[in-house]
């Protein structure tokens, strides 16, 4: 479900006017529900709830202290890959202790800060990085807690931009060499073999890849655990979410229609991994990102021209690329809404950004309300890998992010002020 709802022909994102919004903070400015947030937390923790289990949110999806704060008070706790998200984490009031540190390219002072933190389990990727976790761990005469990344090479029929979990994939160690790294690995001194972990892709929206990966690891999962007494097997993320309205209707009985429709939802994902799952007597992570805030964002943007040519309607906005790379990196789908509900003929329209380059849109040839010079539009469920890929790209400052609740708003990060956009540069003496 989302929170982004036409009052009286205005869109509203809880109980607050976007127009107000917008006329208040400027555009481009990225708007967040916490009460969507809150929603999708509750509904995938209480589907998991027959599971001992931990939600760990992916921060890269969305890493708002304001958001990480919100769920670490909901009780989550955080994938992160980076000393950057580590430290951010800890910024916004998250216990290390309910952090993992997942990702291939882990280097020796991200390793060292994460143990000094106290991390709660590293998500290994390859052979030698277990050994450069046992080294460092060696030097600051510490025990290292690890998972080792299974790849079960199993197709998680999503965009190929986003798979994760077959071979072709840099990610994990494959299925095979599992037990022979463990074994090898139970020998490096400063090691905890504390569990296991997958993540096969994102945006998923069939349970079937789930299903297959988790039965196909399970019995090597079973063997490994009582092996090496693990605490945890992580599933990872990858739970997708509606982008094309068309299958959401937005109402109470949203998530029913969603199932109808075929679409995966907490339910049906419980329905078929907690059978499964429950008589390993382990404790289960899942690392989910976008199911959290995906449909929590909306990106508002002003119309700063329409340029007719013989072809096209562009409408050109003030938003880009830079500030939401999905479309043109993805060709993903983000639903684009007026903020002023009209009535009368759709346009066929390209929505683009100013920035030259030509995949530089949000939509091509969608059949769109006519807007004019000065109108706003919001793009939808963007509150994931949304702002969290923005760029700097030809000199646009980051956008300002708004955090409502209810009838209250929050500038939650300010407008990126332009000199900043070269605070850290300089130019050489020897350049005259
Ligand atoms: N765990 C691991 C190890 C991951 O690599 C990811 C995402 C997640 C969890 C969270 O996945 P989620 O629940 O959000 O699907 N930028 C792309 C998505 C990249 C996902 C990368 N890894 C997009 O905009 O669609």
């Amino acid at each position: 479900m989302h929170s982004f709802r036409y009052q009286r022909g205005k869109l509203y994102c809880e109980e607050v006017s976007i127009e107000s919004l917008a006329e208040e903070f400027g555009t481009p400015l990225y708007i967040y529900s916490h009460h969507t947030i809150d929603h999708h937390f509750r509904t995938l923790n209480q589907a998991l709830a027959p599971l001992d289990h931990q939600i760990f949110f992916a921060m890269k999806a969305n890493s708002n202290l304001a958001i990480l704060h919100d769920l670490a008070g909901m009780g989550s706790g955080f994938d992160l890959v980076s000393r950057g998200e580590l430290l951010k984490a800890i910024a916004a009031g998250a216990d290390p202790a309910r952090c993992v540190f997942a990702g291939v390219g882990k280097t020796e002072a991200e390793i060292e800060e994460a143990l000094r933190r106290g991390i709660y389990s590293f998500n290994v990727e390859s052979e030698p990085e277990l050994t450069r976790i046992n080294k460092v761990a060696a030097r600051l005469k510490k025990i290292a807690p690890v998972a080792v990344r299974v790849n079960p090479n199993i197709d998680a029929h999503t965009h190929a931009k986003i798979t994760t979990g077959t071979y072709e994939n840099k990610f994990g160690i494959e299925f095979e060499q599992i037990e022979g790294i463990y074994a090898r690995a139970s020998k490096l001194k400063n090691l905890r073999l504390r569990g296991i972990q997958m993540h096969i892709g994102s945006q998923l929206t069939e349970v079937e890849p789930f299903e297959l990966a988790v039965k196909k690891v399970l019995p090597l999962v079973t063997r490994l655990a009582a092996r090496h007494q693990f605490d945890f097997f992580s599933i990872g993320g990858g739970l997708g979410i509606i982008y094309n309205p068309a299958l959401a209707s937005g109402s109470s009985a949203w998530w029913k229609s969603k199932a109808a429709a075929g679409i995966l939802t907490p339910a049906i994902f419980a329905a078929k991994l907690i059978p499964l799952l429950k008589p390993l007597g382990l404790k289960i992570l899942v690392e989910p990102g976008r199911f959290i805030v995906g449909n929590a964002g909306a990106l508002v943007t002003r119309v700063e021209y329409v340029k007719q040519t013989g072809k096209k309607n562009f409408v050109i906005v003030d938003a880009a690329m830079n500030d939401l790379i999905r479309p043109a990196f993805y060709d993903s789908f983000h639903e684009i809404v007026p903020l002023r509900q009209r009535r009368g003929k759709a346009v066929s329209s390209d929505v683009v950004g100013g920035i030259c380059e030509s995949g530089d849109y949000f939509c091509k040839d969608r059949l769109l309300s006519k807007v004019s010079e000065g109108d706003h539009l919001a793009l939808l469920s963007v509150g994931a890998y949304g702002f969290a890929m923005a760029s700097n790209y030809n000199s646009r400052p980051f956008a300002a992010e708004v955090l409502v609740s209810g009838t209250k708003a929050a500038l939650v990060r300010e407008r990126q002020p332009v000199d900043s956009l070269w605070a850290l540069e300089k130019i050489p003496a020897w350049i005259k």
